[in-house]
């Protein structure tokens, strides 16, 4: 078998209604992977679920941020050999208008969902001992932060701090975890956040990125490797995707 394939692992991939989550599911089913794929909507998880290849794939609705849903999710999966985490928000606010509910709330999404649902997997056994692999998407902000960011780069700083850890709790039960973190890239996402800001500076993100906007297969191919054979030396990293 190819180390870089993924025939014979079954993934569970959040956010997979759109952006990153919908891409990294496609092509995981592109290398092989029976693929299980989790969202709020219907209509678009349902689309997603279309364009999977191959057979055996599921599709279950569940909001991250309820955990009634969370464990009605788990309750769900079958065992799992990667859990790739892509939900998220992108809401702005500068530093100045942040009150406690714009914290709880970016946090139960940016960072409370992807831990609960980790911490609810490994609880109930649905990620495989020896050689399975936990993927969160953070992003380049942590080290490249924007105006109005505090809160979206401050749970993903937190996402990252969990991710070293848990990288240290797993490694002897043979999981790995890593984060990718990704510039700017064209999912919806970026649409909203041009909605926010203009559509110049957007242009000036593109300028200004070593590499250019990506487009979500150029995530999903990294997330890929992270969960193949291929990465089985491979922990505790954070790989920044665009170049800075
Ligand atoms: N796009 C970029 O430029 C970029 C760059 C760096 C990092 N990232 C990170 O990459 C991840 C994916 O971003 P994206 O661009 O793919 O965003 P996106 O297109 O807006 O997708 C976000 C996904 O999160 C899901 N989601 C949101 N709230 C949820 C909840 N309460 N319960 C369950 N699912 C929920 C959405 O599901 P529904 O639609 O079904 O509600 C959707 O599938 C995020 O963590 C983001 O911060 C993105």
């Amino acid at each position: 078998m190819n180390a870089f394939d993924l025939k014979g692992k079954t993934v569970l991939v959040t956010g997979a209604s759109s952006g990153l989550g919908r891409q990294t599911a496609v092509t995981a089913s592109e290398y092989g992977a029976r693929v299980i794929i989790t969202g709020r909507h219907a209509v678009r998880l349902d689309e997603t679920w279309h364009m999977l290849q191959g057979e055996g794939h599921l599709q279950l609705l569940a909001d991250l941020t309820i955990q009634s849903d969370i464990d009605r999710l788990v309750a769900a999966l079958p065992v799992l050999d990667g859990l790739v985490h892509s939900t998220g928000i992108s809401e702005l606010s500068p530093a100045r208008f942040i009150t406690k509910d714009i914290i709880a709330s970016t946090f139960r999404i940016s960072f409370d969902a992807s831990v609960l649902l980790t911490a609810a997997i490994l609880g109930k056994r649905k990620l495989t001992k020896g050689n399975s692999s936990i993927v969160f998407i953070s992003s380049i902000s942590t080290r490249y932060p924007f105006v109005g960011g505090a809160m979206y780069i401050s749970a993903k700083a937190a996402l990252e701090a969990y991710a070293r850890v848990l990288a240290l709790e797993l490694a002897s039960r043979g999981t790995r975890v890593n984060c990718v973190a990704p510039a700017f890239v064209r999912t919806p996402m970026l649409e909203e956040t041009a909605a926010n800001f203009s559509r110049e500076a957007v242009d000036k993100i593109e300028e200004r990125q070593l590499l250019g906007l990506g487009d979500p297969v150029d995530v999903a191919n990294v997330i890929v490797f992270y969960l193949a054979d291929a990465s089985r030396w491979v922990s505790a990293t954070n790989l920044i995707l665009g170049g800075g």
